[in-house]
C-alpha cells in the first residue's frame, strides 16, 4: 500500500501561496514554514514530513538545505526551473504565478518540468494529477532561458504598450486585448505562421520609421536588437 504524504511547503512567496491553495483544493494535507517563524517550528515540521518543497527563491535553496534539512529523510524537492542540484529533485511548473489565485481545474492542468534521475512522478509529488515531461539536469539552463524569454520578456512589452496607450495616447489598454488575445490564439493553433508585421515581410521603410519614433524610448535597443537576431534566424535557416 502508498504511503500517506506528509508534505512541508517552505517559503510564504508566490509559489507557496499559489501550492497551498492548490493542495487545499485537493484536499491533500500539508505544513507551512517561512522563516518569520522559529526556527524550531521547522525542526519539528521537518521531522515529520515524508516531502518538502523548498519553494523559496533560486539562490537560498541549496544553502536552506544545507543549513536546515542536511538530516532530513523527507524527499526533498524545489520548483525552480534552472536550479541543477545533486540532492534536491527538481520539478519545475511550467507556469506563471503571480499574486492571483487560479481555479482547481488551472492548477491540474500545469506540466511539471522533472528531472530526469528523480523518483517516479507519483512518489515525486504524490496526490498530484498533474502531467509531467522528463528533462536532462545539463538542458535546465537552456530550458529556462527559453521559459523567461518567451514568458517574461513578452509580459514587460505588451506591460509597455499597455501603459503607452494609457499615459502617452490617452486609449485604454483593454482596447488592446482583442489584438493580444488574437495574437496568442494564433501562436496556440498555428505557431509557425503566427508572425506578422514588417519583419516577416521583410518591410525596411516600415522598421526605419519604428526605430525613429522610438529614438528617445530604451525599448529601441530591444526593437535593434530583434531585427538584428531576426535577421540571423533568417540567414541560418537559409544556409547562408
Ligand atoms: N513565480 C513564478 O511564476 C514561478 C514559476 C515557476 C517556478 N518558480 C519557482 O518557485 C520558487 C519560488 O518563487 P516565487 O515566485 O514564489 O518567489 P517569491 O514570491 O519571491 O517568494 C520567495 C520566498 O522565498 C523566501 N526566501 C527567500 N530567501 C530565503 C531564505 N534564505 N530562507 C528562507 N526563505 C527565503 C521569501 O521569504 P521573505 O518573504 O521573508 O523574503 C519568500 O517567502 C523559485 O524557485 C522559483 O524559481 C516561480
Amino acid at each position: 500500500m502508498r504511503q500517506v504524504p506528509s508534505y512541508l511547503l517552505i517559503g510564504c512567496g508566490r509559489v507557496a501561496t499559489h501550492f497551498q491553495h492548490y493542495f487545499s483544493l485537493l484536499k491533500l494535507p500539508y505544513e507551512t514554514w517561512c522563516r518569520q517563524e522559529p526556527v524550531s517550528q521547522l525542526e519539528e515540521k521537518s521531522q515529520q514530513a515524508t516531502h518538502i518543497l523548498l519553494l523559496i527563491n533560486d539562490g537560498a535553496i541549496e544553502t536552506f538545505a544545507a543549513q536546515y534539512l542536511a538530516n532530513s529523510k523527507a524527499i526533498l524537492i524545489h520548483f525552480s526551473g534552472s536550479l541543477v542540484s545533486e540532492r534536491i529533485h527538481g520539478a519545475h511548473p511550467l507556469m506563471t504565478f503571480s499574486h492571483h489565485l487560479y481555479s482547481l481545474e488551472e492548477y491540474q492542468q500545469i506540466p511539471f518540468v522533472v528531472d530526469h534521475d528523480a523518483p517516479d512522478f507519483a512518489s515525486l509529488l504524490p496526490g498530484l494529477p498533474n502531467q509531467q515531461v522528463r528533462l536532462q539536469k545539463s538542458l535546465r539552463p537552456k530550458y529556462h532561458a527559453l521559459c523567461v524569454m518567451s514568458g517574461n520578456f513578452s509580459c514587460i512589452l505588451w506591460q509597455k504598450f499597455f501603459l503607452e496607450l494609457e499615459s502617452e495616447f490617452a486609449i485604454p489598454h483593454t482596447i488592446a486585448l482583442p489584438y493580444m488575445q488574437r495574437q496568442t490564439q494564433n501562436l496556440c493553433e498555428h505557431p509557425m505562421s503566427a508572425l506578422t508585421g514588417p519583419l516577416a515581410r521583410g518591410d525596411e521603410e516600415t522598421i526605419r520609421k519604428n526605430l525613429q519614433a522610438l529614438d528617445s524610448d530604451p525599448f529601441k535597443k530591444i526593437y535593434e536588437s530583434f531585427v538584428a537576431c531576426y535577421q540571423d534566424v533568417k540567414k541560418a535557416e537559409e544556409g547562408v
